[in-house]
């Protein structure tokens, strides 16, 4: 092979090398993210916005995961870089979208792989970005853009604690001769309503990681028994993530048996199963980039003690009262002190706290001491103002729980609900046992 053979070649590798790592994500189509940056820049009030990537962990072993806002707005996957949309203003400024991405560092791609810069052939096509430009330009077309109109320099927005953000309009006032910067606005205000509607890609998405996050629960049905530690349990399931396509867990798995079950966010997975005890198996894996967020409770042996069933049962009785009083554009989720009276945390809590006795005869509302749910996307816990009001295109979770530590019992039950567009509830983990005859036969493999 002669040298122009050679180098096509190495271009060639080079270009599959990097499409192979843009196929790691399940992407939408660049339009999709097109439209997010236009529907962003319609909120910005004529200003500019300035999102930072995540940065890639330095020489450590932790995988790389995008800034949640960036990755919502571009799709792009790789570190370091930033996205610049400027909103159209009068006769000043019309609409742009710039992609910029970093100085490529060849030493630490020994390490992590190779990455895109501006001038890699067709990266205006693979990012799907109108402009693309190096790093370098950022400072430069933001000193421009302000210079133009001194008043938008009063109109920037950005994440909040991004001290890249920080650094590049300190350094552009300075470049202005302006001294102290002005005060930026905080773009994920922006973002979160626009990310709490998702589309119809969004929810496929969304409906994969709960497919993957279902599989591994009825793994888990057949897997637990008294010996068995909750470690593996936590190992069988984040199996059968990965060998069905998820990067990771949606969170750290929650495995907790006996009196771990009544430890809401108990992780360390340390112990072994024992006859009588039940387990909350709060456990779910993240598709290209999206989440899901399930819990299930079943009993270690196989069978529930009378009591274990009264609790259970009262959990599901709390669940699918939330679900009867559900009114698309009028209930609200996560209202923590149920004060609210569209909150379906109220429903839940006055269900629990009419049904059945502590040992002291007491009610049970005081054994439920967090939110009733959460909205979900690329984040587990996605961002929104709470109490929510759920309005069709949502994700979101109900998981009321019961936790009694004087008897060791703890009952969680979450299921993921997307708020359809006729306004029902579609329950996204409906193909799981929900009630305790039908955790039990699923733990007969039934
Ligand atoms: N898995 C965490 C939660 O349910 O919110
Ligand atoms: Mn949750
Ligand atoms: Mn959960």
């Amino acid at each position: 092979m002669g040298y122009a053979g050679r180098w096509s070649a190495a271009v060639v590798l080079w270009v599959v090398a990097v499409a192979c790592m843009g196929q790691a994500l399940t992407k939408q189509p660049a339009s999709v993210y097109h439209a997010r940056r236009v529907a962003l820049a319609g909120e910005l009030k004529g200003g500019v916005a300035i999102l930072f990537a995540a940065e890639e962990p330095l020489l450590d072993f932790m995988p790389y995961r995008q800034d949640e806002d960036f990755y919502y707005l571009t799709g792009w996957n790789e570190p370091g870089a930033a996205l610049m949309v400027v909103a159209p203003s009068g006769h000043e400024r019309s609409y742009r979208e710039i992609l910029f991405l970093p100085t490529r560092n060849l030493r630490a791609e020994t390490y992590t792989g190779p990455k895109l810069d501006a001038d890699s052939p067709g990266v205006t096509t693979t990012t799907g970005v109108d402009q693309v430009e190096p790093m370098t330009a950022l400072a430069t077309d933001l000193n421009r853009m302000i210079d133009a109109d001194r008043k938008l320099a009063w109109n920037v927005w950005t994440q909040p604690d991004s001290v890249q953000a920080k650094a590049v309009v300190g350094f552009t006032a300075a470049t202005l001769g302006e001294g102290q910067p002005p005060a930026t606005h905080d773009v994920t205000t922006m973002t979160m309503p626009l990310r709490q509607v998702k589309d119809a890609g969004e929810v496929d998405l969304i409906e994969k990681a709960t497919a993957a996050s279902i599989a591994a629960q009825r793994v888990m049905f057949r897997a637990v028994k008294p010996g068995v530690t909750e470690r593996a349990i936590a190992g069988e399931m984040t199996a059968v993530w990965m060998e069905r396509g998820c990067e990771r867990p949606a969170y750290a798995p929650i495995v907790g048996s006996g009196i771990n079950s009544t430890t809401l966010h108990y992780s360390a997975n340390s112990r072994t199963m024992e006859d009588g005890d039940v387990v909350v198996v709060d456990a779910a894996c993240e598709f290209s980039m999206y989440a899901s967020d399930i819990t299930r409770t079943v009993p270690v042996n196989g069978h529930f003690t009378a009591r274990q069933r009264e609790i259970y049962e009262i959990v599901l009785g709390a669940q699918q009262a939330a679900i009867n009083a559900f009114v698309a554009g009028k209930s609200k989720i996560n209202d923590y002190f149920h004060k609210d009276p569209d909150s379906l945390d109220a429903v839940a809590f006055n269900y629990i706290n009419t049904h059945g006795k502590d040992l002291h005869g007491q009610p049970l509302g005081k054994y439920w001491e967090h939110g009733l749910g959460h909205m979900v996307g690329i984040d587990v816990h996605d961002p929104a103002n709470y109490p929510a009001v759920l309005k069709p295109g949502m994700v979101f979770t109900i998981e009321p729980g019961i936790y009694i530590p004087e008897e060791k019992i703890g009952v969680r039950i979450e299921c993921d609900f997307l708020v359809g567009p006729d306004g029902k509830l579609i329950d996204l983990d409906a193909a799981l046992p929900h009630t305790a005859d039908e955790v039990e036969a699923a733990m007969r493999g039934k």
